[in-house]
This record gives C-alpha cells, structure tokens and sequence, in this order.
C-alpha cells in the first residue's frame, strides 16, 4: 500500500506521516530530505543554486540514509543541520531545476517498493500518481510557523517566529509556482485543514480514511493518551453487541424517555422513518433542527447508538445540581454557543476519532417560531474536519407538541425523520476550498429535504441551495453506511 502526503512546509505532513506508517506498519520517507541533502552538498561544494547542470549531477549521485532519529548524507551524519532554515531555503531553490527532481524523483520511486508512507510536495501528482491512499494537509501560515518554531525549539535552537512566517510563505510562493511539479493537492487527495487540531487528531483523521479505525482505537487505549481521557469509556468501547449485563444509565434514560414518548403519544400519533439509514457503527455527526424543548432528549432516545454524546449548551452544564446531574448523565457536553469553542470541538472530534456518535443542533439554538434558521458554522467545521459521515435528522410536530411556556406536552404528530447521511467534502470537484458556512448550509438542506414545506425557513429554495452547494457533499457510503444495507 502506498500512501501519500503532501502539503507545505509546517503542515505537518512528516510528523504525520511517520505516525501514520507506524501505525501502519509501513516505512516512512521524508522525500524534502534529498531536496535537502542536494541543497546541503551544493552549498558545501559552492555549488550556484542555479546551476541546473552541477546540481542536476549531484542530484543523481546523492545517498541518503536515515535510521533512527540520524539522517546520513553520502555516509556523513547531516542529523544536525539537515532542518535548517539555510537548508530549507536552499532545498527549496534547488527543488525547481527539472534535472534534480528527476534524480530524486527516481530514487524516491525506488525507496516506496510498492509499500510505504512518502511525504513531500509531489507524491500525489507526481511520484506516485496512482497510491492507494492521497492526502494533502494544510493549515494557515501562522500556525505552521508555530510548529516550525516549536521545532526547531525542540531541538535547542531559538527561532524567531516573525521570520520564520516569512520564510516560509517565501517558500510556498517558490514551491507552489515554479514549473516542473509546483506543490498541490492531486485531484483525488483528501485535504485535511489542521488548523487548531493536534497531531492526534490529525493522524486519526488519516487512519480513519486508510481504514484501520479499529487498530488505531487499540493503539490509542494502549498508550492511554491524556486527550482521550476526556471521552468517556462508553465512547473508547468497540461498537458492538451490548458487553454485558451492567446497566447503563443512560441506557436506562433513554429507554424511559422513548417509553414516555411513546405512552404519550399513544394511537400512532409518533413516527420514526428512515431508521435503515443510521450506521449503527463508526463514527457519526448526526444534526437535527431545533424548535423545541424536547428534541435534546427526544433525538438520542431514538437513536438507535449508546455511544452517543450530544452538545449542549453549557449555561446549562455550568450549574451544580440536578438539572446539570441528569444531563451529564444523558452525555450531554458543553459547547459554550455562538463561538468557536475550541474544547468542545476537540471533545467532538475526540468522540468522532473514538468512533463515537455527535449529536447536534447545527441552528445552535431552539428556534421558537417560524421554520428553519440559519445555521451557524460549527457543525459543518466538525463535519469539515473529521470528514465523519452526518445523518440528517428531521424532527416534525415537536414544536406544537410542546411549545416553550407550555406546561405539559399536547398530544399532536410527531415525526423523527433520518434523511441519508452524506460526507462534507474539504474540497469541491472544482479545487475550492469547502467553507464552514457551506458545510453548515449542506447539512441543512439535507435536513430541509426531510421537512414538509412549510417548515423549511431560509431552506426553503431547495433548487437553488442544490444548485449552490453541489460539490460541498457527497453521499456518505462508507462502510457503516453500507453494512446497513443503506445506498443513500
Ligand atoms: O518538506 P521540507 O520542508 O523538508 O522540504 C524542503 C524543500 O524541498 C521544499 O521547500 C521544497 C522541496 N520539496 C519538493 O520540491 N518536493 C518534495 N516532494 C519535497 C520537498
């Protein structure tokens, strides 16, 4: 199996690329290495770093060898200075003479021998244009000078961080518009933004999408990591048949809310529809529309997965006592609304990468007239990022069955309504990016399609939110999806 991740400088493609290969069981190659090691011997031999002809002769001689932690050039241990920022500057200028990359285009095409995890700029495109598996990372200039930093810090240097973004978008410019092979995304990669997630995330995210999900769970429990702490045990289980006979309180919460639901809209007055469509493993964003007091309990009751959490907002978390007791039972986690609360997105993604079911409300609040509002952000960034399947949920009559200021529930139709889950794509067939707003927006029209007309709100113009959003998502038919026998 050959995986390829490719993305500039910072992006972290190599720290996640040597976790993903020893997940993977697969060797690691750096490819910037050799640019390096060819920029390195240039300088050394007073080589001009335009000179395509001596570089293009050094290129094809150049041997490196890295074990362990030690990088070796032409036999001579470079550990030390091979990161840089001289040498990445001079990787990056001897890069775009067509003679050197053909060298270590060569050699690197040699190194994969059919199965390894290859980082670089090109591997996708280029290299090896048909790996199994393509993934391009990105995150903003800022951030990667801070891991930059961060780096070089680790290894006993002070950098300056303000020169440090300027060099490298001086080298995303020269690595992104030169000729032979510019760095971008191949067509068919999965661009992954890790702006604001961890290395953890982030090699989740990939594991994820190669399909090792289950390895990876086993991996993470073993090395006990402190973020996964959060995530409560039910979400670290392997889904599957119920382990025993222990009864789980939210079990036994959700099992009195459907009964209560049930007995009080006796005589077919409560409808749940499109049940074949939930996957009943893996992880799962699943959005509902929010026009009453009941949906938060209503949604996961019916949901037929125990290993879900929903978010809730933390006005509600934040008080001791019963009200917060209960709702910490019923896994309820605090998001604090209308910003980007950076804890409760990584306690999301947390319970995402454990497999685990996100219950949402993508209106970020209940919505006491009129049909759907628009969404905030937030669930298509989670959606976005994790690239987790989302099930649409419609909820119908649960308004009028208890509207807010009312004491007691009216005895109307309810309706639970599972739309097909779909994907939110980072990118649009086209190579734009997918924005969280258009995420969030797909998500809605997913569940506006589920709706009777009337209810729809700002959805309503399904044409030309179609029209608007093609590309954002995709029909989610991953393997969850598929078990369920479900074609979307
Ligand atoms: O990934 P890195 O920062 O170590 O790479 C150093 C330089 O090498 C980078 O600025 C451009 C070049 N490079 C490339 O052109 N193609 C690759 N596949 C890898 C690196």
């Amino acid at each position: 199996m050959i995986v390829a991740i490719d993305g500039p400088a910072g992006s972290g493609k190599s720290a996640v690329g040597r976790r993903v290969a020893e997940a993977l069981g697969l060797p690691f190659v750096d490819s910037g290495l050799l640019y390096r090691a060819v920029g390195a011997r240039a300088l050394e031999a007073g080589i001009d770093l335009d000179d395509a002809d001596a570089l293009t002769g050094l290129a094809g001689a150049i041997r490196v060898e890295v074990e362990g932690g030690t990088v070796r050039v032409d036999g001579r241990d470079y550990t030390a200075r091979i990161y840089r920022p001289e040498l990445s500057e001079a990787a990056s200028r001897v890069a775009r003479i067509p003679g050197v990359r053909r060298a270590v285009v060569d050699q690197l095409r040699a190194m994969g021998g059919g199965n390894v995890v290859m980082a670089g700029r090109d591997i996708g495109t280029v290299v090896f244009p048909d790996a199994d598996h393509k993934f391009y990372l990105t995150a903003s200039v800022e951030e990667r000078a801070r891991r930059r930093a961060a780096q070089l810090a680790a290894r006993g240097e002070r950098p300056d961080a303000g020169a440090l973004e300027v060099e490298i978008e001086e080298r995303d410019r020269r690595d992104s518009r030169r000729a032979a092979a510019p760095m971008r995304a191949a067509e068919d990669a999965v661009v992954l933004n890790t702006d604001g997630l961890d290395l953890e995330a982030v090699v989740g995210q990939v594991l994820q999408r190669v399909g090792t999900e289950g390895a990876r769970r086993d991996r993470i429990e073993s090395r006990d990591e402190p973020a996964l702490s959060e995530v409560p045990p039910e979400a670290r289980r392997a889904p599957g048949p119920d382990p025993g006979p222990r009864i789980e309180l939210y079990g036994l919460m959700r099992f009195l809310v459907r009964l209560l639901a049930r007995v009080y809209l006796a005589g077919g007055l409560l409808h749940v529809s499109g049940l074949e469509r939930v996957p009943r493993s893996g992880p799962l964003v699943v959005c509902a529309n929010h026009a009453s007091t009941v949906d938060p309990p209503l949604v996961p009751a019916f949901l037929p997965r125990s290993d879900s959490w929903s978010m809730a907002k933390a006005e509600l978390l934040v008080r001791p006592g019963f009200g917060a007791w209960v709702l910490r039972h019923y896994h309820a986690f605090p998001v604090v609304r209308h910003t980007p609360d950076r804890r409760a997105l990584r306690r999301a993604a947390e319970i995402l990468r454990a497999g685990g079911v996100l219950v949402l409300y993508p209106e970020g609040t209940r919505v006491r007239a009129g049909g759907l509002r628009e969404a905030e952000p937030g669930a298509g960034f989670i959606a976005r990022t994790t690239g987790a399947p989302v099930l649409p949920v419609a909820l119908v009559g649960t308004r009028e069955c208890f509207p807010g200021g009312s004491l007691l529930p009216r005895r109307v139709r309810v309706e639970i309504r599972y739309g097909p889950p779909l994907r939110i794509r980072e990118r649009r067939p086209d190579g734009r990016r997918v924005e969280n707003q258009e995420a969030a927006d797909a998500i809605m029209l997913a569940i506006a399609e589920q709706l009777p007309p009337g209810a729809r709100g700002v959805y309503a113009d399904l044409g030309s939110l179609r029209e608007r959003l093609s590309g954002v998502w995709e029909p989610a038919l991953g393997p969850a999806a598929a078990a369920t026998g479900d074609g979307g």
